[in-house]
């Protein structure tokens, strides 16, 4: 094991590939904490709905963005979102907020206080970090990297059929395009796009249950930390 002391797990990957439901899996099984950094750029973009006019300036933004915080919870492992010290982690996931995110996410000064935040987290034993820049950008030094991805045509099936058992009105079409948009935009911004990390081990979820993914990462866990 490297000399820094918290094993570090980056799992990036495309909108909708599997990185949440893996990464709360390992978190658990590992007893380690969870950093899900797509929640934390979420955040960004709900407080950017909240004070839009507040962005034009980079010190407005970085006063609003030091009102974010996160705190890992004991229960869970995972680190939840604060805004003006009150717990935002259930106001993150409509469309509007995942709109405003993936436009908060494009501006350097926004990515820059969140690699602050994000660097923080890096205590305990064990952290695992899932976005779409950990291995990247945010930590080059992690001890394992992976890459998930899946088929666009899986992906917007799985998104769908958890939506309908939500009870939401939605359609297969509109969700393969939304997907699509975000795949096109993640990958082609010029600042920190999605990419494959060097060294990383790529898992292609198409054909894979998560459990039977879990249990390759814990292999790979188990031969890299000695
Ligand atoms: O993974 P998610 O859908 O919750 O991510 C929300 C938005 O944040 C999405 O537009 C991509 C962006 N994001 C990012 O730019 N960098 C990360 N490390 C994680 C997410």
């Amino acid at each position: 094991m490297k000399s820094n002391s918290t094993y570090i797990i980056t799992i990036d990957g495309t909108s909708g590939s599997g990185k949440t439901t893996i990464s709360r899996s390992l978190a658990k099984k590992l007893s380690f904490s969870l950093l899900d950094s797509g929640k934390l750029y979420r955040s960004a973009g709900f407080v950017y709905l909240q004070s839009k006019e507040m962005f034009s300036d980079l010190n407005s933004i970085n006063a609003l963005i030091s009102k974010i915080t996160m705190l890992s919870n004991s229960d869970s492992n995972e680190f939840e979102i604060f805004f003006d010290n009150k717990k935002i982690d259930h106001l993150l996931y409509s469309e509007e907020v995942s709109e405003s995110a993936s436009i908060v996410s494009k501006i350097p000064e926004v990515r820059e206080s969140m690699m602050k935040i994000q660097k923080r987290c890096v205590k305990g034993r064990g952290l695992i970090a899932n976005g779409r820049d950990m291995g990247t950008e945010v930590f080059p030094e992690a001890n394992l990297k992976l890459f998930i991805n899946a088929s666009l045509d899986i992906r917007a099936k799985r998104r769908y059929k958890e939506l309908k058992n939500k009870g939401e009105d939605v359609t297969l079409e509109n969700i393969y395009k939304s997907l699509q948009k975000r795949d096109e935009s993640d990958t082609n911004r010029t600042i920190s796009p999605l990419r494959v990390p060097d060294n990383a081990e790529i898992i292609d979820t198409s054909d894979l249950k998560p459990d039977a993914i879990v249990d390759k990462i814990l292999n790979l866990y188990t031969i890299t930390k000695n």
